[in-house]
């Protein structure tokens, strides 16, 4: 059978057509229990929603096949994908984690590793040796990497990464929700597995919340995350479920958009006088461009950071002064946001305070940059 290119399988749904009623739209099944026939088995192949439902199915079957993955399952937030993942640690366990990252998972994690006597080492995700130093062959059973590393957008090589976690002994694991699977498939570089947090790009239009595991292979530690979902029950509803499974079709042509309008306005402010620095994989002055030409093979993404000459005041300032790129958080959806992370991560955060996050959206890429320069010149 001939494969397709994923921007083929995701237009088609997965080649999805009804064949009982010939619809090309794949259905809702909202109900939450399912039947049984009169020697009572299951008539299908579902019992109750929290365990399975067939819209999930269809966007997990999707998400496996967009990332070469044998399996995958949905989550009601990135944050019950996450904690599942790390609540298959046992005690004495070690987890290695980049610095600088969500920083709602690395709360989790401190929080695990204070209260189940689970270790905890962090590296800096800009020095290839300090995951090296990190690592705790035969103890570590995580390594947790997210590239880019938001929001500095410092880029981890998976490849290098995956071969420290397996001599190690480790899995390696890796947020890949800036970098979505139009560019990167974490799991062809040796990943174990690949989270995305659904919300962002792959559902592309700022209104579900959702997230995604894959894996490579259908191993204990896969059964361990299914049993965790069935018995938590962070599962998405259905009619969430069909509307990420509608966005998803057009992740290609948004995640294409969204990187070329980033590249073209990366380029445009590097050096503009106002500007200290601008921190984004596609420029070719960032150190991790060579790395992230060869693992982001259709795009950089539309995420990039400036720094802004002055403080945590002219930074703010230029976000109120923006008009067309909206003042809050998130990323991944069609329209352009900007945040001043630090004041997001509040008093722990290690961002410098002259940072601003863009999220940049598919909106005409000349009104995203007469905004900032209009802006630029109000600070
Ligand atoms: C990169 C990344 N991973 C994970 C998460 C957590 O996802 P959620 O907010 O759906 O729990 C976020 C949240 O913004 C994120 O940006």
């Amino acid at each position: 059978m001939k494969i397709y290119s994923p921007s083929s399988v995701l237009a088609q749904a997965g080649h999805f057509i009804d064949h009982v009623t010939g619809a090309i739209t794949p259905p809702i099944h909202p109900s939450t229990t399912f039947a049984r026939n009169d020697d009572y088995e299951l008539i299908g192949a579902y019992n109750y929603s929290r365990y399975q439902n067939p819209t999930y199915d269809q966007v997990e079957y999707l998400a496996a096949k967009l990332d070469n993955g044998s399996e995958a399952k949905l989550f009601a937030s990135g944050m019950a994908a996450i904690t599942a993942v790390f609540e298959t640690i046992n005690m004495g366990q070690h987890i290695v984690a980049p610095t600088i990252m969500y920083h709602g998972a690395q709360d989790w994690l401190r929080r695990i590793s204070e209260k189940r006597n689970i270790g905890l080492s962090l590296f800096n995700a800009t020095d290839s040796d300090s995951l090296r130093r990190a690592i705790k062959p035969g103890k570590t059973a995580i390594v947790w990497i997210e590239t880019p590393v938001n929001p500095t957008w410092d880029v981890i090589d998976i490849e290098d990464a995956a071969g420290v976690a397996h001599a190690a002994g480790a899995i390696l694991g890796v947020d890949c929700t800036v970098s979505t699977p139009i560019t990167t498939r974490a799991l062809d570089f040796g990943a174990d597995i690949v989270f995305h947090l659904a919300s962002k790009y792959l559902n592309g239009h700022s209104d579900v919340t959702a997230g995604i595991l894959v894996t490579r292979t259908n191993n204990e530690r896969w059964e361990d995350i299914k049993f965790i979902r069935k018995h938590v029950g962070g599962v998405l509803g259905p009619f969430e479920s069909w509307l990420l499974l509608r966005g998803m079709r057009t992740l290609s042509i948004r995640f294409e958009r969204s990187s070329e309008n980033a590249l073209r306005i990366a380029q445009h402010f590097e050096n503009h006088p106002k500007v200290e620095d601008m921190l984004y994989p596609g420029l070719e002055s960032h150190p991790g461009h060579k790395i992230a030409k060869r693992q982001m093979t259709k795009g950089f993404g539309g995420m990039l950071s400036l720094l802004v000459k002055g403080g945590a005041f002219e930074a703010k300032k230029l976000a109120t002064e923006l008009r067309l790129f909206v003042s809050a958080t998130s990323l991944g959806g069609v329209e352009s946001l900007v945040e001043h992370r630090a004041s997001v991560e509040g008093p722990m955060s290690r961002v410098p305070t002259n940072l601003l996050r863009l999220s940049v959206g598919i909106e005409d890429v000349e009104d995203l940059i007469s905004d900032l320069e209009r802006g630029l010149e109000g600070i």
